[in-house]
């Protein structure tokens, strides 16, 4: 007998570590697949732990097979840094492994007759302004505002936001009988996200997390992008909050494929300020990596978020004081006492 269970790809990473806690929280059956185990406390919490690719259509066929998926919450991906050194494997992770994802719970909706919600995070990395100049003009952007990603990682994000679309609405639309819709398709378009748990690895927005880590733990940090950058930030159970809301409002209140999300923008610099009067062993220095810095100028300073708002009343509980007043530096302050 399958019993329902939430499917969480990329559960080893800084997203599902905090979304699988909540998720057994609520008494949610949960299959996982990271290409690396579960931390032992993680692994204590699910029912079953693939350890493998979402690019093996054998390990999806067999998940298929044994669970009866109601719910994903497709969290694996290269991230942005890292896919401009593997562009080609980032796009058969984060393009070929969201079709693949998206086949299957088609596959999986069919099968047990209701649709498959499919949470997606898709990122600011969506967007790309062309120069610093225009970014500073552009202010609040908004979904469908400067979709030219000029990162790997970004055309993957949008691509398959439309990939998303197109098994909600559009499937085999030419089929004699058309199957669209199995796929509840659910985006949201996540700012640089902070935990005060794990430290991100190979994105672009790794500079605020790195900041906040190597601070607490006394050691010296270079920071790769200019004081002046901004870009929109938001702390992780702000972030599986926001997930875990989407997943659970009615589809008729949803007017857009995907959602800006924000909770504050701050400079590099004011987040450095913060950090170090908070940690004063801290030592920050700026040393520009012009690279990376012409990807998070690409980015937007501020997203508008209204339509989150509106449609699923979502509102960060965390501003940029809250931020770090009640989440990050408690929190970091316990994880390195010990
Ligand atoms: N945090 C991601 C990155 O830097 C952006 O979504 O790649």
């Amino acid at each position: 007998m399958r019993t329902s269970s939430v499917l969480v790809t990329g559960a080893s990473g800084e997203i599902g570590h905090g979304l699988i806690t909540r998720l057994a929280e609520d008494g949610r059956s949960i299959v996982t697949i990271d290409v690396t185990p579960l931390a032992p406390a993680l692994g204590r919490l699910v029912r079953r732990e693939f350890t493998g690719s979402i690019t093996d259509t054998g390990l999806l066929e067999r998940i298929l097979a044994e669970f009866e998926i109601d719910l994903v919450f497709h969290l694996a991906a290269l991230l942005s840094t890292r896919a401009e050194f593997t562009p080609t494997s980032a796009h058969e992770v984060n393009v070929e492994g969201t079709l693949n994802l998206l086949e299957f719970s088609h596959h999986e909706g069919e099968s047990h007759g209701r649709p498959v919600v499919f949470l997606y995070p898709s990122s600011i990395a969506a967007y790309g302004l062309p120069n610093l100049e225009t970014k500073m003009r552009a202010k609040r952007v908004r979904e469908d505002e400067w979709n030219i990603p000029i990162t790997m990682y970004g055309c993957n994000k949008l691509y398959c936001e439309h990939l998303g679309r197109y098994y909600a609405c559009h499937y085999k639309q030419l089929a004699a009988d058309t199957t669209a819709g199995r796929v509840d398709f659910r985006c949201v378009r996540f700012p640089g996200l902070i935990s005060a748990v794990t430290v991100p690895s190979g994105g672009t927005s790794d500079y605020a997390p790195e900041m906040i880590h190597a601070a607490a733990r006394g050691k010296a940090y270079a920071c790769f992008v200019r004081p002046d950058t901004r870009i929109p930030l938001m702390v992780m159970p702000d972030a599986i909050e926001a997930l875990l809301r989407l997943a659970s409002v009615p589809r008729d209140r949803l007017t857009k494929t995907a959602y800006n999300l924000t909770a504050f923008s701050p400079t590099a610099e004011e987040i450095c300020d913060v950090v170090t009067r908070a940690f004063p062993r801290a030592s920050v220095t700026w040393e520009t990596d012009l690279k990376r810095q012409r990807i998070v100028d690409s980015w937007p300073a501020e997203v508008d978020d209204t339509a989150a708002r509106r449609d699923w009343g979502f509102a960060p509980r965390y501003d940029f004081a809250r931020a770090f007043d009640e989440y990050l530096i408690p929190t970091i302050r316990e994880r390195y006492s010990s």
